[in-house]
């Protein structure tokens, strides 16, 4: 009895023996790239733990609403990170014949180490997805893994505006790994660095090629480590194009009707008083729809300076008007009082012919002549006098403005230190 059953149990025995090793052979034998003990948390190995280098590289596909109100612009993007696991096997099978790489599917990626890179500025980052996530793992034969993405970002852009509308934005996109520091991983462009798709086109601005591109090591407070980091400067130049139709000819227009009051007689108040405040009028009303396009800022930017030199002009013509007008009123009462005075109604602008300058006539407590004599006898009324200087001296004023505004703005823009 003992006996059957001990050969029974050395028979079931060996038996087991029998089928276990081959199960377990099975199981050992590589199906996959990854290796028995592959830890996919744990940094691939490097050459005297050197950092690991990651060569990123970035395709710009389209920049769309460059926000002024958030201060952010979004993007579309090709990514692409590229970096060596010396721990893949790759079985000379997988690669098609003269293939030097073979593609994966993504889900590999969720299996293999992957770097923790992050965009330190970004609002939003997503990976576009329509039924699945764009996005691809491509293998080389020397244990290369390039990670490509179709990603979609919202990118904070610290703008300023002190030379609206000749504004240049520049924002950067800085990428840094998220836990590895410097002396574990290094962050490098690759050759091809960031390709702006040369289609895109941006409504108001113009984007600068070729981008500038920075490698640097910084010290990371909050992470308090050195930490690689990759950093791509957009630069985006407002286009005046729009704004030169929208707001600079139309004022500048304004402005040169405004002087056509000049040439109006003193007799056509209405006119004059008509033309000049339709003129300030519009000035405001062009200059609050202005205010839609930015955010209220709280320093000056060049467009106020210029909405103000064509209001200060504008009202400066109405100011002139309203001087011009009381001293014609005076001049009249002036000299209907010399008229009435028997003594010298012969000459109401008394003249001293004898010395041969031309004298002024007073009226009594005023520092202004309102009227004088010239050598030649000519009669010249003050309120004339003025509106006749004004027709060259607010032209002369106003090309003088333009000079100083344009240059000043032209030059200001790609050297930003002037303007307050
Ligand atoms: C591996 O091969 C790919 C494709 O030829 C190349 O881009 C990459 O730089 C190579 N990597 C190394 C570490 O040599
Ligand atoms: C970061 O780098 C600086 C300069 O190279 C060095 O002085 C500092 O000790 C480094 N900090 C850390 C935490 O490694």
């Amino acid at each position: 009895m003992l006996g059957a059953v001990l050969v029974l149990f050395i028979l079931l025995c060996g038996l087991g023996n029998a089928i276990i090793p081959k199960q377990a052979k099975q199981f050992h034998k590589p199906k996959s790239i990854l290796p028995e003990h592959y830890l996919k948390e744990v940094r691939p190995p490097t050459y005297k733990g050197k950092p690991l280098k990651i060569e990123f590289s970035m395709t710009v596909v389209d920049i769309n609403s460059i926000n002024v109100e958030d201060m952010d612009f979004r993007m579309d993007m090709f990514l692409r990170q590229q970096w060596t696991d010396t721990r893949l096997q790759i079985p000379e099978e997988i690669f098609e014949y003269g293939d030097e790489y073979v593609t994966l599917p993504t889900h590999i990626f969720n299996n293999l180490w992957q770097p923790d890179l992050y965009f330190l500025n970004s609002k939003v980052v997503e990976i576009a997805t329509l039924t699945h996530k764009f996005s691809s793992v491509t293998l080389y034969r020397n244990k290369t893994v390039r990670y490509s993405a179709r990603m979609h970002a919202i990118v904070a852009c610290q703008m300023e505006f002190q030379y609206y509308p000749m504004d240049i934005q520049i924002c950067p996109l800085s990428i840094e790994s998220f836990s590895y520091d410097n002396s574990k991983m290094g962050l490098k462009w690759s050759d091809t660095g960031v390709v702006v798709s040369p289609e895109l086109k941006l409504l108001q601005y113009h984007i600068a090629k070729p981008l500038v591109l920075e490698e640097s090591d910084i010290y990371t407070n909050e992470k308090n480590g050195n930490f690689s980091r990759l950093v791509v400067n957009f630069r985006f130049e407002r286009q005046i194009g729009h704004h030169l139709i929208q707001t600079f000819a139309p004022s500048t227009l304004v402005v040169v009707v405004s002087w056509f009051s000049f040439w109006l007689s003193l007799d056509a108040v209405p006119g004059r008083v008509t033309l000049l405040v339709t003129c300030l009028l519009t000035l405001v009303t062009m200059f609050t729809g202005l205010r839609s396009d930015i955010p209220p800022v709280a320093y000056v930017k060049a467009i106020d300076l210029w909405m103000a030199g064509c209001m200060i002009f504008v009202f400066s013509a109405l100011s002139e008007f309203v001087i011009v007008k009381v001293l014609e009123e005076r001049y009249k009462v002036y000299k209907q009082k010399e008229l009435s005075e028997a003594n010298i109604a012969t000459q109401w602008c008394t003249t001293l012919a004898k010395s041969g300058k031309s004298t002024y006539t007073h009226e009594p407590n005023t520092w202004l002549p309102l009227c004088w004599k010239t050598k030649n006898g000519v009669e010249k009324v003050l309120w004339c006098e003025i509106d006749r200087m004004s027709r060259s001296i607010f032209p002369v004023l106003f090309l003088i403005f333009l000079v100083v505004y344009w240059p000043l703005l032209i030059t200001g823009k790609s050297s930003p230190i002037l303007i307050v």
